[in-house]
Protein backbone atom coordinates (compact mmCIF):
# COMPACT_ATOMS: atom_id res chain seq x y z
CA UNK A 1 0.00 0.00 0.00
CA UNK A 2 0.99 3.07 -1.04
CA UNK A 3 0.57 5.82 1.58
CA UNK A 4 -0.44 9.21 0.18
CA UNK A 5 -0.76 12.89 1.23
CA UNK A 6 -2.25 14.81 -1.64
CA UNK A 7 -1.24 18.50 -1.52
CA UNK A 8 -4.36 20.22 -3.62
CA UNK A 9 -5.83 23.76 -4.74
CA UNK A 10 -9.17 21.62 -6.21
CA UNK A 11 -9.65 22.59 -9.32
CA UNK A 12 -11.13 20.45 -11.91
CA UNK A 13 -8.18 18.40 -12.57
CA UNK A 14 -7.43 17.67 -8.90
CA UNK A 15 -10.98 16.95 -8.22
CA UNK A 16 -9.60 14.08 -10.85
CA UNK A 17 -6.79 13.19 -9.17
CA UNK A 18 -8.21 12.83 -5.12
CA UNK A 19 -11.33 10.88 -6.68
CA UNK A 20 -8.91 8.18 -8.47
CA UNK A 21 -6.74 8.34 -5.42
CA UNK A 22 -9.51 7.77 -3.63
CA UNK A 23 -10.68 4.89 -5.12
CA UNK A 24 -7.38 2.77 -6.09
CA UNK A 25 -6.98 0.01 -3.90
CA UNK A 26 -2.77 0.13 -3.60
CA UNK A 27 -3.36 3.80 -2.34
CA UNK A 28 -4.16 4.45 1.81
CA UNK A 29 -4.59 8.17 1.23
CA UNK A 30 -4.02 9.92 4.94
CA UNK A 31 -5.21 13.14 4.10
CA UNK A 32 -4.69 15.85 2.63
CA UNK A 33 -3.34 19.80 2.93
CA UNK A 34 -4.57 22.64 0.80
CA UNK A 35 -3.25 25.51 -0.99
CA UNK A 36 -3.61 28.72 -2.78
CA UNK A 37 -3.77 28.23 -6.73
CA UNK A 38 -6.40 27.15 -8.82
CA UNK A 39 -9.04 29.26 -5.99
CA UNK A 40 -7.89 30.76 -2.91
CA UNK A 41 -6.79 28.85 -0.14
CA UNK A 42 -10.34 28.94 2.08
CA UNK A 43 -11.59 27.37 -1.51
CA UNK A 44 -9.18 24.52 -1.55
CA UNK A 45 -9.98 23.51 1.73
CA UNK A 46 -13.74 23.43 1.44
CA UNK A 47 -13.38 21.42 -1.85
CA UNK A 48 -10.43 19.34 -0.21
CA UNK A 49 -13.11 18.46 2.20
CA UNK A 50 -16.20 18.22 0.12
CA UNK A 51 -14.27 15.97 -1.93
CA UNK A 52 -13.41 13.40 0.43
CA UNK A 53 -17.10 12.88 1.60
CA UNK A 54 -18.04 12.73 -1.45
CA UNK A 55 -15.58 9.94 -1.94
CA UNK A 56 -16.79 8.42 1.05
CA UNK A 57 -13.89 9.68 3.31
CA UNK A 58 -15.69 11.66 5.92
CA UNK A 59 -13.11 12.44 8.78
CA UNK A 60 -10.41 12.40 6.34
CA UNK A 61 -7.75 15.44 8.04
CA UNK A 62 -7.74 18.21 5.58
CA UNK A 63 -5.43 20.55 6.95
CA UNK A 64 -5.01 24.26 5.45
CA UNK A 65 -2.10 25.60 4.21
CA UNK A 66 -0.35 28.73 2.28
CA UNK A 67 -2.26 31.49 0.57
CA UNK A 68 0.25 33.32 -1.12
CA UNK A 69 3.67 31.77 -2.10
CA UNK A 70 7.04 32.11 -0.17
CA UNK A 71 8.39 35.20 -1.61
CA UNK A 72 6.36 36.46 -4.66
CA UNK A 73 2.87 38.78 -3.85
CA UNK A 74 -0.41 36.68 -3.73
CA UNK A 75 -1.92 35.73 -6.93
CA UNK A 76 -5.13 35.94 -7.81
CA UNK A 77 -6.95 32.65 -8.54
CA UNK A 78 -7.18 30.91 -12.21
CA UNK A 79 -11.05 31.64 -12.46
CA UNK A 80 -10.87 31.40 -16.50
CA UNK A 81 -9.29 28.15 -16.38
CA UNK A 82 -11.13 25.92 -13.41
CA UNK A 83 -13.93 28.60 -12.58
CA UNK A 84 -14.77 31.16 -9.52
CA UNK A 85 -15.39 28.30 -7.16
CA UNK A 86 -13.20 25.68 -8.40
CA UNK A 87 -15.18 23.45 -10.39
CA UNK A 88 -15.80 25.28 -13.65
CA UNK A 89 -19.23 26.94 -13.75
CA UNK A 90 -20.75 24.75 -10.92
CA UNK A 91 -21.43 26.29 -7.53
CA UNK A 92 -19.77 25.90 -4.22
CA UNK A 93 -20.37 23.19 -2.40
CA UNK A 94 -20.65 22.86 1.27
CA UNK A 95 -18.82 19.94 3.16
CA UNK A 96 -19.80 18.90 6.33
CA UNK A 97 -16.31 18.71 7.62
CA UNK A 98 -13.76 21.20 8.75
CA UNK A 99 -10.09 21.72 8.44
CA UNK A 100 -7.80 19.85 11.19
CA UNK A 101 -6.03 22.78 13.62
CA UNK A 102 -2.76 22.02 12.53
CA UNK A 103 -1.43 23.95 9.35
CA UNK A 104 -0.48 21.91 6.48
CA UNK A 105 3.00 22.16 6.84
CA UNK A 106 2.91 20.65 10.74
CA UNK A 107 0.50 18.62 9.94
CA UNK A 108 3.01 16.94 6.87
CA UNK A 109 6.10 17.33 9.39
CA UNK A 110 3.88 15.24 11.94
CA UNK A 111 2.70 12.62 9.36
CA UNK A 112 6.45 12.23 7.67
CA UNK A 113 7.67 11.31 11.82
CA UNK A 114 4.90 9.29 12.14
CA UNK A 115 5.31 6.99 8.77
CA UNK A 116 8.98 7.89 8.71
CA UNK A 117 10.06 6.27 5.34
CA UNK A 118 6.39 5.14 4.04
CA UNK A 119 4.77 8.61 3.45
CA UNK A 120 4.73 9.33 -0.22
CA UNK A 121 3.94 13.27 -0.66
CA UNK A 122 1.72 14.15 -3.52
CA UNK A 123 1.58 17.82 -4.40
CA UNK A 124 -0.64 18.94 -7.27
CA UNK A 125 -0.92 22.97 -6.93
CA UNK A 126 2.07 25.48 -5.85
CA UNK A 127 4.30 23.40 -3.98
CA UNK A 128 4.58 25.91 -0.76
CA UNK A 129 3.42 23.88 2.00
CA UNK A 130 6.24 21.62 1.29
CA UNK A 131 9.03 24.00 1.26
CA UNK A 132 7.47 25.02 4.53
CA UNK A 133 7.80 21.70 5.87
CA UNK A 134 11.47 21.91 4.63
CA UNK A 135 11.63 25.11 6.69
CA UNK A 136 9.89 23.27 9.49
CA UNK A 137 11.91 20.13 10.28
CA UNK A 138 15.53 19.95 8.56
CA UNK A 139 14.34 15.77 8.67
CA UNK A 140 12.27 15.99 6.85
CA UNK A 141 13.14 15.04 3.65
CA UNK A 142 14.74 12.31 4.69
CA UNK A 143 11.52 11.36 6.47
CA UNK A 144 9.72 10.90 3.23
CA UNK A 145 9.68 8.50 1.18
CA UNK A 146 8.93 10.41 -2.14
CA UNK A 147 7.95 13.35 -3.63
CA UNK A 148 5.67 13.34 -6.70
CA UNK A 149 5.40 16.74 -7.91
CA UNK A 150 2.95 17.70 -10.82
CA UNK A 151 4.58 20.70 -11.94
CA UNK A 152 7.45 21.89 -14.24
CA UNK A 153 7.64 22.00 -17.99
CA UNK A 154 11.24 20.35 -18.95
CA UNK A 155 11.97 20.38 -23.04
CA UNK A 156 8.04 21.91 -23.86
CA UNK A 157 6.65 24.89 -23.33
CA UNK A 158 4.84 26.23 -20.48
CA UNK A 159 1.25 26.98 -20.07
CA UNK A 160 0.89 29.76 -17.94
CA UNK A 161 3.66 31.90 -19.85
CA UNK A 162 5.83 30.81 -22.45
CA UNK A 163 8.04 29.48 -20.17
CA UNK A 164 6.53 28.31 -16.77
CA UNK A 165 3.91 25.54 -15.90
CA UNK A 166 1.59 27.22 -13.77
CA UNK A 167 1.92 25.31 -10.15
CA UNK A 168 5.70 26.12 -10.37
CA UNK A 169 4.92 29.81 -11.86
CA UNK A 170 2.80 30.56 -8.95
CA UNK A 171 5.80 29.52 -6.14
CA UNK A 172 8.92 29.02 -8.47
CA UNK A 173 11.03 29.78 -5.04
CA UNK A 174 9.22 26.96 -3.20
CA UNK A 175 10.14 24.33 -5.82
CA UNK A 176 13.56 25.67 -6.29
CA UNK A 177 14.10 24.91 -2.66
CA UNK A 178 12.07 21.66 -2.33
CA UNK A 179 14.80 20.86 -5.34
CA UNK A 180 17.77 21.45 -3.09
CA UNK A 181 16.23 18.81 -0.18
CA UNK A 182 17.99 15.66 -1.22
CA UNK A 183 14.84 14.18 -0.59
CA UNK A 184 13.57 11.50 -3.28
CA UNK A 185 11.92 13.71 -5.89
CA UNK A 186 10.13 12.84 -9.15
CA UNK A 187 8.57 15.89 -11.47
CA UNK A 188 5.55 15.23 -13.52
CA UNK A 189 5.78 18.18 -15.43
CA UNK A 190 4.03 18.68 -18.67
CA UNK A 191 6.45 16.79 -20.69
CA UNK A 192 4.47 13.90 -20.03
CA UNK A 193 1.08 15.25 -18.78
CA UNK A 194 0.00 16.91 -21.91
CA UNK A 195 0.34 13.65 -23.50
CA UNK A 196 -2.53 12.09 -22.12
CA UNK A 197 -5.56 14.41 -23.14
CA UNK A 198 -9.18 13.90 -22.53
CA UNK A 199 -11.82 15.44 -24.33
CA UNK A 200 -15.92 15.77 -23.98
CA UNK A 201 -15.98 12.26 -25.36
CA UNK A 202 -13.57 10.67 -23.28
CA UNK A 203 -16.12 12.75 -20.11
CA UNK A 204 -19.08 11.18 -21.42
CA UNK A 205 -17.45 7.60 -20.71
CA UNK A 206 -16.41 8.13 -17.75
CA UNK A 207 -20.39 9.58 -16.92
CA UNK A 208 -21.62 6.53 -18.28
CA UNK A 209 -19.01 3.98 -16.51
CA UNK A 210 -18.95 6.06 -13.09
CA UNK A 211 -22.38 7.63 -12.78
CA UNK A 212 -21.46 9.12 -9.72
CA UNK A 213 -18.29 10.54 -9.81
CA UNK A 214 -17.38 10.63 -13.70
CA UNK A 215 -20.93 11.93 -14.09
CA UNK A 216 -19.44 15.17 -11.39
CA UNK A 217 -16.44 15.03 -12.88
CA UNK A 218 -18.25 15.30 -16.98
CA UNK A 219 -20.39 18.08 -14.84
CA UNK A 220 -16.80 20.53 -14.11
CA UNK A 221 -15.22 19.67 -16.83
CA UNK A 222 -16.86 21.45 -19.64
CA UNK A 223 -15.54 24.93 -18.40
CA UNK A 224 -12.29 23.25 -18.05
CA UNK A 225 -12.46 21.80 -21.37
CA UNK A 226 -13.69 25.72 -22.84
CA UNK A 227 -10.50 26.98 -21.62
CA UNK A 228 -8.39 24.39 -23.15
CA UNK A 229 -10.02 25.09 -26.73
CA UNK A 230 -9.40 28.36 -26.44
CA UNK A 231 -5.61 27.52 -25.87
CA UNK A 232 -5.80 25.68 -29.26
CA UNK A 233 -6.03 22.12 -27.45
CA UNK A 234 -8.23 18.96 -28.11
CA UNK A 235 -8.85 18.24 -24.58
CA UNK A 236 -7.38 18.84 -21.24
CA UNK A 237 -4.34 17.39 -20.01
CA UNK A 238 -4.51 14.55 -17.34
CA UNK A 239 -1.91 16.41 -15.30
CA UNK A 240 -2.92 15.98 -11.30
CA UNK A 241 -4.49 12.98 -11.64
CA UNK A 242 -0.98 11.31 -13.46
CA UNK A 243 1.21 12.83 -10.49
CA UNK A 244 -1.03 10.20 -8.72
CA UNK A 245 -0.41 7.50 -11.09
CA UNK A 246 3.56 7.63 -11.17
CA UNK A 247 3.34 7.20 -6.81
CA UNK A 248 1.46 3.69 -7.69
CA UNK A 249 2.83 2.85 -10.88
CA UNK A 250 6.07 4.37 -12.09
CA UNK A 251 6.71 1.86 -14.85
CA UNK A 252 4.05 3.10 -16.69
CA UNK A 253 6.41 6.24 -17.34
CA UNK A 254 9.67 7.21 -18.86
CA UNK A 255 12.04 9.40 -16.35
CA UNK A 256 15.36 10.87 -17.34
CA UNK A 257 17.70 11.81 -13.70
CA UNK A 258 19.37 15.13 -13.98
CA UNK A 259 19.54 17.80 -11.36
CA UNK A 260 16.97 20.95 -11.76
CA UNK A 261 16.53 24.55 -11.08
CA UNK A 262 14.04 27.39 -11.21
CA UNK A 263 14.48 30.80 -13.10
CA UNK A 264 13.79 33.07 -10.14
CA UNK A 265 13.06 36.15 -11.90
CA UNK A 266 12.92 38.21 -15.19
CA UNK A 267 10.81 36.73 -17.93
CA UNK A 268 11.26 33.56 -17.51
CA UNK A 269 10.40 33.28 -13.80
CA UNK A 270 9.35 29.66 -12.99
CA UNK A 271 11.08 28.02 -15.69
CA UNK A 272 12.45 24.70 -15.26
CA UNK A 273 15.75 24.35 -16.06
CA UNK A 274 18.52 21.54 -15.82
CA UNK A 275 21.46 21.79 -13.69
CA UNK A 276 24.33 19.34 -12.80
CA UNK A 277 25.19 21.11 -9.90
CA UNK A 278 22.14 19.99 -8.17
CA UNK A 279 20.65 16.44 -6.46
CA UNK A 280 19.20 14.79 -9.15
CA UNK A 281 15.57 14.04 -9.46
CA UNK A 282 13.44 11.81 -11.87
CA UNK A 283 11.73 13.66 -14.57
CA UNK A 284 9.30 12.03 -16.40
CA UNK A 285 10.14 12.45 -20.21
CA UNK A 286 7.55 9.29 -21.53
CA UNK A 287 4.80 7.16 -20.73
CA UNK A 288 2.35 4.74 -21.51
CA UNK A 289 -0.83 6.75 -22.08
CA UNK A 290 -3.10 4.36 -23.62
CA UNK A 291 -2.23 2.39 -20.10
CA UNK A 292 -2.92 5.11 -17.97
CA UNK A 293 -6.14 6.19 -20.03
CA UNK A 294 -7.49 2.68 -19.31
CA UNK A 295 -6.22 2.77 -15.39
CA UNK A 296 -7.97 6.35 -15.13
CA UNK A 297 -11.19 4.69 -16.42
CA UNK A 298 -10.93 1.24 -14.58
CA UNK A 299 -10.52 2.79 -11.59
CA UNK A 300 -13.23 5.25 -11.24
CA UNK A 301 -15.43 2.69 -13.40
CA UNK A 302 -18.48 1.89 -10.67
CA UNK A 303 -19.25 -1.18 -12.67
CA UNK A 304 -21.31 -3.52 -10.46
CA UNK A 305 -21.60 -1.05 -7.46
CA UNK A 306 -23.55 1.32 -9.73
CA UNK A 307 -26.11 -0.82 -11.37
CA UNK A 308 -29.72 -0.63 -9.94
CA UNK A 309 -30.27 -3.50 -7.58
CA UNK A 310 -32.32 -5.21 -9.37
CA UNK A 311 -30.18 -5.80 -12.16
CA UNK A 312 -27.06 -7.30 -9.98
CA UNK A 313 -29.71 -10.33 -9.45
O1 LIG B 1 -0.27 23.13 -14.86
C1 LIG B 1 -1.22 22.24 -14.40
C2 LIG B 1 -1.47 22.44 -12.92
O2 LIG B 1 -1.97 23.76 -12.73
C3 LIG B 1 -2.50 21.50 -12.33
O3 LIG B 1 -2.12 21.16 -11.03
C4 LIG B 1 -3.75 22.34 -12.34
O4 LIG B 1 -4.66 21.92 -11.34
C5 LIG B 1 -3.23 23.72 -12.11
O5 LIG B 1 -3.08 23.94 -10.75
CA1 LIG C 1 -3.78 21.40 -9.18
Amino acid sequence: MVKLVIDTDPGVDDAMAILFAARHPAIELLGMTSVFGNVTVAQATRNALYLAEKAGFSGLPVAEGAGAPLVLPPFPPSRQVHGDEGFGDLPAFVPQGRAVTETAAEFLVRLAREHAGELVLCPVGPITNIAEAIRLDPDFARNVKKIVIMGGALDVAGNITPHAEANTYHDPHALDLVLQSGADITMVGLDVTLQVLLSEPDFAELAIRAPRHGRFLQDISHFYLDFYHSVGLTGCGLHDPMAVIACIAPELFEAERTGLAVTLDGEAVGRTIRDPARPPVSVLTGCDAEAIRSLFFDILDEGAEAMPLAARG
